[in-house]
């Protein structure tokens, strides 16, 4: 899929733009803080999915402006042009595909899809286990509108189960509503972890051929998904773990087994990479795992995914960047950076500007 354009209205520091980038390469230049990261960023929320960054919603409008935001754009998937309109603002974030009815934004799964590349995702290695499930969650939420559906399922239940946890001493009926909640749960739970063993065993074999030809075969990753219900996805299975937790979650206050919990361990030659991994290892790995991304993405999807790569160039070394570069292959990719002298070397790429939140073509 290529994006072919993007009007920006009163979004971050962008007041106003219209972007047309290239199907293969296209360089936004500029200082730090001009708005390059915004103008990806509004491109990645025409998938539907909440923004890359980790935001509220509310804090995406410019906040000089009316307080809406709006992103249309036209691109081509599945053979054909077609339209996404995004709006952000008071009645939330809302999108309509091809000129019909305006929907949850989230209804939009499947459509437009990106993989961001981002120096923050180091801390998909070094970061906590909630990092690792928000890389599943995103790109699940992406593919698979059925996820998204039973995470939401999951994550309203669990609250509830936790609200109810922290009082339960005061409340007789508890232990019933408790019953009630895990059994629930665990059939969402079960759900949830299904799609994410396999995307996790997707990801490994994709990621481990990248990482192999960076590192020139001399180091193997392999990853797996580490569940704290036990080996086995079925739900009467995953329901005793959760009753089995139940001391441990009075006693704590909230649920402490089910995928809310789980964790992705990722591993360089046989050892953690989080704790053992050089940084060059590190950053290797995540490298492979967001290729990998794009890897399935496309397996599923039938459609390359577009390619945002946010200031990530100048962290790789040569080797790494002429690597990732590659392996663009026929992708269309979107990449910010500040070194002007980077665009030098990338002689086909069309190049923009931003500055102070003005986007210009550079002739
Ligand atoms: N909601 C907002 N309204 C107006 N300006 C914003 C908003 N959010 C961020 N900004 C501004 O956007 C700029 C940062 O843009 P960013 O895309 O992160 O820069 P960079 O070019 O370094 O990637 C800052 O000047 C910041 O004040
Ligand atoms: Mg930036």
């Amino acid at each position: 899929m290529k994006l072919i354009s993007e009007k920006i209205k009163g979004f971050r520091n962008i007041e106003s733009a219209e972007f047309f980038p290239s199907t293969s390469v296209t360089v936004i230049c500029g200082e730090n803080g001009q708005g390059k990261t915004n103008l990806l960023e509004s491109i990645f929320l025409l998938t539907g999915a909440k923004s890359f960054r980790h935001v509220k919603d509310k804090e995406l409008p410019d906040k000089n402006g009316s307080g809406q935001a709006s992103l249309d754009s036209v691109f081509f998937a599945e053979g054909r042009r077609q339209e996404i309109r995004v709006t952000i603002g008071n009645k939330g974030r809302t999108a309509s595909l091809n000129r019909g009815s305006e929907k949850k934004a989230s209804e939009l799964a499947g459509k437009f899809c990106c993989v961001v590349f981002s120096p923050e995702h180091l801390e998909l290695v070094k970061g906590t286990p909630a990092e690792r499930r928000r890389f599943i969650d995103t790109a699940l939420c992406q593919i698979s509108p059925g996820y998204l559906s039973d995470l939401r399922e999951y994550t309203r239940l669990l609250a509830q189960k936790n609200a109810l946890l922290k009082d339960a001493r005061n409340i007789s009926a508890a232990y019933d509503m408790l019953d009630v909640y895990d059994e629930r749960l665990a059939g969402t739970a079960s759900s949830i972890v299904t799609y994410r063993r396999s995307f996790s065993s997707e990801l490994e074999i994709l990621a481990g051929e990248a990482y192999s030809s960076v590192s020139g075969d001399r180091e193997v990753f392999s990853m797996g998904y580490l569940s704290t219900t036990g080996d086995d996805d079925d739900p009467f299975e995953i329901h005793r773990m959760i009753t089995a937790s139940r001391g441990d979650d009075l006693r704590m206050g909230y649920s402490t087994v089910g995928p809310h919990r789980d964790d992705l361990e990722l591993r360089i030659n046989g050892d953690p990479a989080r704790v053992y991994g050089s940084q060059g290892q590190q950053r290797t790995a995540v490298l492979a795992l967001k290729l990998a991304e794009a890897g399935i993405f496309r397996n599923k999807l039938g459609e390359e995914p577009v390619l945002l790569l946010d200031d990530v160039l100048s962290e790789l070394d040569g080797s790494r960047q002429e690597f990732l570069l590659r392996r663009l292959g026929g992708s269309q990719a979107i990449i910010t950076c500040c070194d002007p002298n980077f665009i030098e070397r990338e002689t086909d790429a069309d190049v923009w500007k931003m500055h102070g939140g003005i986007l210009t073509k550079e002739e």
